[in-house]
C-alpha cells in the first residue's frame, strides 16, 4: 500500500503531460510470432489519440500489452518499455492498473449476456472501496451520458442491440473512474449513426471528465474526426503518425484510408499498388 502512496507522488500534476508512453515495445506470441516491431506512441494527459490501421496490423496487440493482459494470450512483451503515470505497467497486474486508473474495453463489446444491463455496469465497479453511495453516483453519471442504457437497464443484455452492448462495454469501463480508457474498434459492426453518437459520447467524457482515450480503429475517417493525435500502424510497425488534421490532409492516407476521390474506399490491401506508393515505409 505504501508503495502505491510512494509512487502517486511521482504523478505528473499538471495538464497537457503524457498519461501513457510505450516505448519502443516489441511483442512475440508463442515465443516465436513477432508482431509488434519496434512501436512507440505517447498519449498526452486529456488527449484522443487513434491507433489506426488494418485487420491484423496489431491495434489490439497494442492495447492488451499496454493492460497486461497478453499472458493469457501466450503473448509478451519482449523488448522496450510501458509507463503509465509514472509506473511500468509489466510490474503491475491487470487489476492493479485498473486501480490506477488505466482501462480496457476489449473488441467485440463484450458484455456478460445473461446479467441484466444495469448488473452488467455494477461489475465495473469492483476494484473500488469507496462504498454504494459513490457507487451509485456513478451509476447515474454512466446513465446521464448514456440514456439508452437507462431505459434499458432491466434488460437482459445478451438481447440488447450491438449499440447498446457497446455502451454498456464503455459504461462498465467508467464504472472503475478511470482517468484513461483503452477502446478497441468501438464502432465495429455498427451503423454510421450510432457509430457516431457513440463518438460523441467518447468526446464529452474527455471534455467533461477529462478522461484520456487510445482508440484503436480501423475505421480512420470517424477516428480521425474525433481525435487530436493519431498512429497509423501496418504489419506491427507505426509507419505513419501526426495531427489528426494533417493526418486527414495527408495524401497517402486520403488515399488508403479515407477513400476519397475514387469508387469508395481505396483497395490498401491491394498489396502491389501499395507497395509501389508506401513512399512513408522505412
Ligand atoms: N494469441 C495470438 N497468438 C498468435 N498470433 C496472434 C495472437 N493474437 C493475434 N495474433 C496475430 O498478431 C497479429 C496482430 O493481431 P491483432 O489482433 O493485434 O491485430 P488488429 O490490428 O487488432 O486486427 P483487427 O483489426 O482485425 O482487430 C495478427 O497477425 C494476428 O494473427
Ligand atoms: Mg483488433
Amino acid at each position: 500500500m505504501q508503495t502505491q502512496e510512494m509512487t502517486r507522488t511521482k504523478e505528473p500534476a499538471s495538464a497537457g503531460d503524457t498519461i501513457l508512453s510505450v516505448n519502443n515495445i516489441e511483442v512475440i506470441y508463442d515465443h516465436v510470432i513477432l508482431v509488434l516491431k519496434g512501436v512507440s506512441l505517447t498519449i498526452p494527459r486529456g488527449g484522443i489519440v487513434a491507433l489506426l490501421g488494418a485487420n491484423g496490423a496489431g491495434k489490439t496487440t497494442t492495447l492488451k500489452a499496454i493492460s497486461n493482459l497478453l499472458g493469457a494470450e501466450r503473448g509478451e512483451v519482449t523488448k522496450g518499455k510501458i509507463v503509465f503515470k509514472g509506473d511500468e505497467v509489466q510490474a503491475l497486474s491487470p487489476n492493479d492498473l485498473v486501480r490506477k486508473g488505466c482501462i480496457q474495453v476489449m473488441e467485440g463489446r463484450h458484455c456478460f449476456g445473461h446479467l441484466s444491463i444495469e448488473e452488467n455496469l455494477l461489475t465495473g465497479a469492483y476494484t473500488r472501496k469507496d462504498g454504494a453511495a459513490a457507487i451509485k453516483a456513478d451509476l447515474e453519471m454512466v446513465y446521464n451520458y448514456f440514456p439508452r442504457l437507462r431505459e434499458r437497464r432491466q434488460s437482459q443484455a445478451g438481447y440488447t442491440s450491438g449499440g447498446e452492448q457497446q455502451m454498456c462495454a464503455i459504461g462498465r469501463a467508467l464504472m472503475s473512474r478511470p482517468e484513461m480508457i483503452l477502446l478497441d474498434e468501438p464502432s465495429m459492426g455498427l451503423a454510421p449513426q450510432l457509430v457516431e453518437e457513440i463518438f460523441e459520447i467518447v468526446k464529452q467524457l474527455n471534455e467533461r471528465e477529462g478522461v484520456s482515450f487510445l482508440l484503436a480503429e480501423q475505421n480512420t475517417n470517424v477516428a480521425l474526426r474525433y481525435a487530436t493525435y493519431g498512429y497509423i500502424l501496418e504489419a506491427g510497425r507505426i509507419v505513419l503518425d501526426g495531427d489528426a488534421k494533417a493526418l486527414r490532409d495527408n495524401e497517402d492516407v486520403k488515399e488508403f484510408y479515407l477513400g476519397v476521390g475514387g469508387e469508395g474506399r481505396k483497395s490498401f490491401r491491394n498489396v502491389k499498388h501499395y507497395k509501389r506508393r508506401k513512399r512513408w515505409l522505412a
